[in-house]
């Protein structure tokens, strides 16, 4: 049952007090309050709206109670027990042990298995051949997509645009149901900022604000407002936490950063999904401070139940409670599973640790009978609250399947959200969109016409050999029978191919005798996702050699980078004349490239993560601090400053960069008052106007920062952003209204509230000090 967790400003303030005083520890520890003055000036609201899903039902308390008080233990150990299914090329196929699992009532649920039939038949072991007929729960990635596959998530945050990610979620959810899935493990809501890190590809980006809003507009997408819908799915934060702040980028090591940076760059999206009424939780693979996620009660309970109110299930991630043996913190299974049920964690992903070790944990007095309840009753109730109880096979409908999977308005909407997605880098003397006057395209590049590419590397069950638009598929399309459009591969991005030219020469004869070369460069669609990170940034394999090679021809070269990172393409920025990114765009990604190359569309994505000159730069985002040696704007070659000797301080492109077809020009700030009071509020507009010949959608983005506090403040932080669609000449005024409460950060005494004192704010279509003239404001001692 849920808690109430409805508190006044008082109680908020306390519980925040509270909260902020227990130590980053697994171990149970003793609060005690610091009556730190600074805290009656907490402004935070802690009471998210109550999902509806999490109200009270006493009538789902009485029958899940009925349920558990007939079962026994290996039953209950079952709820807690998440097993695969597996895919071959002739179809699922799932392990006659697992299978055998489930007819003993040992599994509650069962990940990536999908269809209507298959999920169908394996529901019927656990309904027809169980004791108490409890059904199995279906989980599933489905990340960016189900068979239709929108952008890549960094590409889908790359929109700005929450509506259009909100409804790629909502439609990957009809696709995901329809074929019997319950339970999604997305939306990822880690925070990155080491684009060395290929996970990077799966996240919102490197921003706190962007990151939170985007979290939410996934959870209410996948859940819709009716959890117990059979269009709509669980969704699961994950990974909790700060898995994106790996040392060196390195996939699953070690997470070291303050419990200040935790709290107020990496916790908030989870927090966001909470408000949002998500419904699961995954945890991480790494360690904070010291302690495993998967084991660490101070995220688990402290943070996430007590604080938070979080109502939901948490599961793991895959088998992160075995690995808490290698990570050097439980010496066997049994204790590792120890920890994590004592922790909070309800289920256990794959590690067959619960079922294997638990029931010898309680015997000992390891773990109380009542922890292991709980974590059952979560699960029960989930399943209850999705109607499985009342019927186990309605989300396995084999018809509503075939009318939702690759519905037409859904791969139009994946269409729509990939254009969204794509951010114009450089647009030198209006080389994009195409002229109407160019006969002949030349198109160029290992992703020029690669299906598999397209939807990058959690295409769930997405088609990667014939579905998928490739670029040369769209371009051909849209250009019609009058252009002569020519395809040479040219050149390879396989780590291996470096130094080689074999493709070249073809390449380079079809580009000489081209009006336009595109060329789609960038990495293969699994050298980003999990398991793949990179110690460089550049264009792997020769492919760098080869655009080099096409520039020298004297021709207009478009570069279309796909790829799920930002890569160090400070070249093509001085040679290139345009460059579009375009991530992973999922399966209708060739039309949605040809949309934004001819003009039919008008790009109007920005980057949600900084682009470094090199790898040599990392980490680096627009939120850094000044340091107390600042490198002052025109003394590039100052010493005894904070700088590189060989490379400038900024990026190659910043936080919220992106060009358009169009031009737009800011006003300056008005301020609706120079300061406001603790309970007060101020109002910052700029006008902004479509200066060009075109319609465009412009991202208007709100920095603050906060000059000087009882820790030192970022340069910048986003705290709003709007994305407004002018015409030619038509101008808007875009508002943003400020309180408090949105400054605050966790203060020196680690409580949570903002401080009195100055700050700066600009509006602006870019991050950096200097992307406009910044008011400034105070909020009152
Ligand atoms: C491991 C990944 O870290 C996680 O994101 C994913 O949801 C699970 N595997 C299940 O496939």
């Amino acid at each position: 049952m849920r808690k109430a967790h409805t508190f006044g400003p008082a109680m908020a303030s306390l519980l925040l007090i509270a909260c902020a005083s227990t130590p980053m520890t697994g171990a149970a520890t003793t609060r005690t309050a610091i009556a730190a003055p600074i805290s009656d000036r907490t402004e935070v609201p802690v009471s998210p709206a109550e999902p509806e899903w999490a109200r009270a039902n006493p009538e789902m308390d009485a029958f899940v109670s009925d349920l558990m008080a007939k079962m026994t233990l290996q039953e209950k150990i079952g709820q807690l027990t998440l097993l695969t299914s597996n895919w071959e090329s002739t179809g699922p196929t799932m392990r006659d042990s697992y299978k055998e699992d489930i007819r003993s009532g040992r599994v509650g649920g069962i990940f990536n298995a999908y269809t209507a039939a298959y999920t169908a038949e394996l529901q019927r072991l656990a309904v027809d051949e169980t004791r108490l007929k409890i059904p199995l729960l279906f989980g599933y990635d489905v990340i960016h997509g189900h068979r239709t596959i929108f952008p890549i998530s960094l590409g889908e945050a790359a929109s700005w645009d929450l509506a259009a990610i909100e409804r790629a979620a909502r439609l990957s959810a009809v696709e995901a149901s329809a074929e019997g899935i319950h339970w999604t493990f997305s939306p990822m809501v880690d925070i990155a900022r080491d684009p060395r890190w290929g996970r990077i590809s799966e996240g919102a980006g490197e921003d706190v604000h962007l990151g939170s809003k985007i979290a939410a507009a996934r959870v209410r997408g996948y859940q819709g407002d009716d959890l117990a819908a059979t269009d709509t799915v669980v969704a699961t934060a994950k990974h909790f936490a700060a898995y994106g702040a790996a040392q060196a980028g390195r996939d699953y090591h070690t997470v070291d950063i303050s419990e200040r940076t935790l709290r107020d760059v990496y916790l908030p999206p989870f927090k966001a999904a909470v408000d949002a009424g998500v419904g699961s939780f995954m945890t991480s693979f790494n360690e904070v401070d010291g302690i495993p996620a998967s084991g660490n009660r101070y995220l688990l309970t402290d943070v996430l139940r007590d604080k938070w109110g979080f109502d939901g299930f948490v599961v793991t991630d895959y088998t992160s409670i075995n690995e808490m043996v290698p990570h050097g913190y439980a010496k066997d299974l049994k204790q590792a599973g120890e920890q994590a049920l004592n922790a909070g964690v309800d289920m256990d992903m794959q590690g067959a640790v619960y079922m294997d070790h638990l029931a010898a944990s309680l015997d000992e007095g390891k773990v109380e009978p009542a922890a292991v309840d709980r974590a059952v009753r979560r699960i029960l109730e989930m399943k209850y609250r999705l109607g499985l109880f009342e019927d186990p096979y309605r989300y396995s409908d084999v018809e509503r399947q075939e009318a939702a999977v690759y519905r037409p308005d859904i791969l139009e909407a994946a269409r729509d959200v990939a254009r969204r997605s794509m951010v114009l880098l450089k647009n030198e003397g209006g080389t994009l969109p195409l002229a109407s006057s160019a006969q002949s395209i030349a198109v160029i590049g290992p992703l020029a016409d690669s299906k598999e590419d397209m939807i990058g590397s959690w295409a769930a069950a997405g088609d990667r050999r014939t579905r998928p638009v490739s670029i040369l598929q769209g371009i051909r399309e849209r250009a019609g029978d009058g252009v002569n459009v020519g395809y040479a591969k040219g050149a390879s991005y396989a780590y291996g191919d470096a130094g080689k030219d074999s493709g070249f020469a073809e390449a380079l004869a079809l580009a000489r005798k081209s009006d336009v070369i595109i060329a789609a460069m960038g990495e293969r669609w699994d050298m980003t996702g999990e398991a793949a990170s990179r110690t460089s940034l550049d264009l792997p394999g020769n492919q760098q050699a080869l655009l080099e090679q096409l520039v020298a021809t004297g021709k207009p070269v478009v570069l279309v980078v796909l790829s799920g990172r930002p890569n160090s393409i400070g070249w093509a920025d001085e040679n290139v004349p345009a460059i579009l990114h375009a991530w992973y765009p999922g399966t209708m990604g060739g039309h949605a490239v040809a949309d934004v190359l001819f003009g039919d569309y008008n790009p109007s994505g920005k980057l949600p993560v900084t682009f470094p000159r090199n790898v040599g730069q990392v980490p680096i985002h627009y939120d850094m601090k000044n340091t107390g040696r600042p490198i002052e704007l025109g003394e590039a070659n100052a010493k005894y400053v904070s700088r590189y000797l060989n490379t400038p301080n900024t990026p190659l492109y910043r936080f919220g960069h992106g060009l358009s077809y169009t031009s737009f020009r800011y006003s300056p700030v008005t301020l609706s008052a120079a300061s406001m009071a603790a309970r007060g509020s101020l109002t910052a507009s700029a006008t902004i106007t479509n200066t060009g010949k075109v319609a465009g959608e412009e991202v208007v983005q709100l920095y603050v920062r906060d000059l000087v506090g009882s820790v030192t403040r970022p340069v910048q932080e986003l705290k709003g952003f709007e994305k407004i669609s002018l015409a030619p000449g038509e101008s808007r005024t875009v508002s943003f209204t400020l309180r408090p409460a949105d400054l605050a950060f966790t203060r020196a005494d680690m409580s949570f509230g903002w401080e009195p004192g100055e700050f700066q704010l600009w509006i602006a279509p870019v991050s950096g000090a200097s992307a406009s003239v910044p008011a400034g404001f105070a909020i009152a001692e």
